[in-house]
Formats: structure tokens, sequence, C-alpha cells
């Protein structure tokens, strides 16, 4: 045990409100739905309890549907825009109205293997982890093509990768927040996204609330519609991990249903493969694949569905990027006019998206690959902290500092 391991203990314990941490307690006061599920691989390494609470205080904030929405206002807190009141959502607890990519069955299986045959836990928290699928696989695939769609970029945690600029030019900004926005009071502005993303992000919540956030016609019309490879790639390496627990602990129907919906996907995911073997975004309502190669071109080896000769393909790739960049994953291709190292998610390096990355890349037998995205992944917070993000030329920290998934990749993966 180190003094960093301390630290980064420190960093969970000073986020944590009582059941649920927050990201980093200015820039994001409330609980967040992916940030949840790698914060509770952080509380595995030394409380158990406390992981599997931060799965179950997630889910008490999922909706009769299924979706487990991408934040949820525990508690009143000042320093964010948009808070419940933008999001107009009664229910309770207040939470905002998309969701977020789906790592909560993946963490609970780690949990759950964890636990040394106590299976009272995810025996509880199971019925809502499947419900949770069933609503990506039929209220945001609701003809059952195999792909699901997101409807706000904030619903791929990557909110402003390039992969969004081409959908996103075409919703026009029928609202004006720059003047609402608190993130740059704790952030600075280079960091960020900027006021036009803003304003058009804010104009899908507007949409959605128009339609009171019903979640077909949400998916049908809103006029984002997009299917994030991040998120296509998760689900099913999540939709696995369900069925894996379904398998063993005797949930036969929904083991049947999963089998399906993961049939159904690998076959879709063919749609995302570009002519270079490069897997990209598509935008639902063109038909196009995104133009820019982002980090989650990798996910695809975390979802076991890539080839080898993928899997080699995306080898050569990281080399050539890291080449240029420094460290590694830069979360846009360097060498593209799009990339720009400190704006969150069009450059920056994040430690979960490695840790995801790393661990397609072992499935596919690179080792090496794997190993040197863990100790980049060590190397940036030994020298500079528990940031958000880092920029990847020089390992600098960006956004917010002492952050509870840095934290926790540190704890259960890089340190
Ligand atoms: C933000 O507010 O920047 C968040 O990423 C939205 O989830």
């Amino acid at each position: 045990m180190t003094d960093r391991d301390d630290a980064a203990r420190a960093v969970l314990r000073r986020n944590d409100r009582g059941g649920f941490t927050v990201p980093n307690g200015r820039v994001y006061p409330f609980q967040w739905n992916w940030d949840s599920a790698f914060v509770a691989l952080g509380f595995a390494t030394f409380d158990l309890d406390r992981a599997w609470r931060e799965l179950e205080t997630l889910f008490e904030g999922q909706w009769q549907d299924g979706m487990v929405p991408h934040i949820v206002f525990r508690a009143p807190a000042e320093g964010y825009y948009p808070g419940p009141e933008a999001w107009g959502i009664q229910r309770q607890p207040l939470t905002s109205g998309i969701s977020q990519p789906p790592v909560a069955a993946t963490a609970a299986r780690v949990l759950h293997d964890l636990s040394a045959g106590d299976a009272a836990r995810i025996r509880g928290l199971f019925p809502k982890l499947f419900a949770s699928h069933r609503w990506w696989h039929e209220i945001r695939d609701p003809d059952g093509t195999g792909l699901v769609t997101m409807v706000h970029p904030w619903e791929s945690g990557r909110d402003n990768s390039p992969d969004w600029d081409e959908p996103l030019s075409h919703v026009v900004p029928s609202v004006d927040v720059a003047h609402l926005r608190k993130d740059l009071g704790h952030v600075d502005a280079t960091q960020r996204p900027t006021h036009d993303f803003y304003n058009r992000v804010m104009t899908l919540v507007e949409e959605a609330k128009a339609l009171a956030w019903d979640g077909v016609s949400v998916a049908r019309t809103l006029s984002f519609r997009v299917c994030d490879l991040g998120i296509q790639s998760i689900l099913l390496r999540a939709d696995r991990d369900l069925l894996k627990l379904a398998e063993e602990l005797g949930f036969s129907t929904e083991a049947t249903a999963l089998r399906d919906w993961i049939a159904r996907s690998e076959t879709a995911m063919q749609r995302l493969r570009g002519a270079d073997g490069l897997y990209r975004s598509l935008d639902l309502r063109s038909g196009r694949l995104s133009e820019a190669v982002t980090c989650a071109a990798f996910l695809p080896l975390y979802a076991r569905t890539a080839s080898p000769e993928d899997a080699l393909a995306l080898k050569e790739y990281l080399a050539a990027t890291r080449a240029v960049a420094g460290f590694s994953v830069a979360s846009t291709d360097p060498r593209d006019r799009r990339f720009d190292a400190t704006r969150y998610w069009r450059g920056p390096v994040w430690l979960m998206m490695n840790r995801m990355i790393a661990d397609g890349l072992s499935g596919y037998g690179l080792t090496e690959e794997a190993n040197t995205l863990r100790q980049d992944s060590g190397e940036l917070v030994r020298r500079n902290g528990f940031w958000e993000y880092f920029d990847p030329r020089n390992g600098a920290g960006c956004g917010g500092p002492d952050f509870s998934w840095t934290a926790a990749m540190w704890l259960s993966w890089s340190g």
C-alpha cells in the first residue's frame, strides 16, 4: 500500500455523499451514471459493501420503463448547470432525462465475483440491470435493428467528441444558455465544450421536454439520433456479463433474451465498420458513418466482437497515434484536424476509457499493448494526480482535480 493508494481512497471518501459518490464536488456535485459504475470498482478494492451501495443508489434513480438516468440529483447542490429544473422531470429522486453508457452490469459482475458465493446483493440488483438492458434494446431500438439510438451527446459520455460534429450541425439551436453555464467557473474554458455546443444540446433537452420525455417518441423523433460506437460496444459487453450472471443465478428467461440481443447486436455491428476496417459511430438520420476516428474505435475489442484481423489493425493504429500524441489513448486521433489536446473529448486521455481499451486488447492476446496503456495511465497519475482527464502531449491534468473515477482506476487497475 502506497501513499498514493491512501490518497486515492481519500478522494473517494471525500467525494462520498453517503451511499453515492459525486465525480468531483465542484464541477459535478451529483451522482452520475457511468461514473458510479467505475467508482464501484475503486471502492471494491477496500470496501465491498460500499461498492455495492454505489450501484444500488444509482438504480434508485431508475425510471419505470427501465432507463437509468445519466444524473441522479440526490441532494440539492449549487454550481452545476443544467440542474433538475432544466430537465423538468417530476419524480423522486430527481433525475435527468437521458442515460449514459451501461457499464453497471459489467461492474456488478466484478463485485459478484469478489463476493465469495454471497449472491444476495446481485439477486437484488439483477432485475434492475436486466430492465435497463431491455430499455436499450427495446425503447432505444424500437424497430429491432440491433443498433441502439442515442439522442443526446451527453448519453455517450464523450460529450463534445468530433463524432457528433456532423449530426449536431443539423440541430438548430432554439435556446441561448451561455449565461447559465456554471462549468466555466470551475474549469478553464479551453478545456470545456463551446457555447455553441451547449446551445445545441440544450435544444435537444427542450425537444424531449415537449414530448413529455416519452421513451419511444424521443428515440424516434429527436433531431439528433446516432448509434454511438461506444454505447453499442459497452452494451454488448455488458450483455455478455449479464448473461453470465443470468446463467449462474438461474434467470433462464432473461438469459434467452440476452442471447437474442447479443446475436442481433453482433450482426448489426458490421454496419459500423468503415471501408478502412476501423469502426465508427453511425448517424441514424443520414445513414453516414462519422468521419473522425476516436478512442471509441477500440471498444469493439472490449465488446469481444472485433475479428482477430481487426485487432491487429487496431494494434497498428494504437502505435501510430501514440507515436504522435505521447500518452495513450488520445480521445481523438492526434493527426486529425479536429484534435484539440485539452478540450474535453476532442483530444485528452481518460483513464476509464484506457481501462476498457486495455481490457479489450488483453482479450485479444495483445498483452504488451494493454500493459503500455496501464503504464501510461499510472504515469499520468503519478506525475500529476487524480485529474478528470489529461493532455496527451505532456500529461498535464485537465478538467476537475481529485476526480472519483480517476482515483478508482488507480486503485483497481493502474496503481
Ligand atoms: C457535463 O455537464 O459536462 C456532463 O458531462 C454532462 O453529463
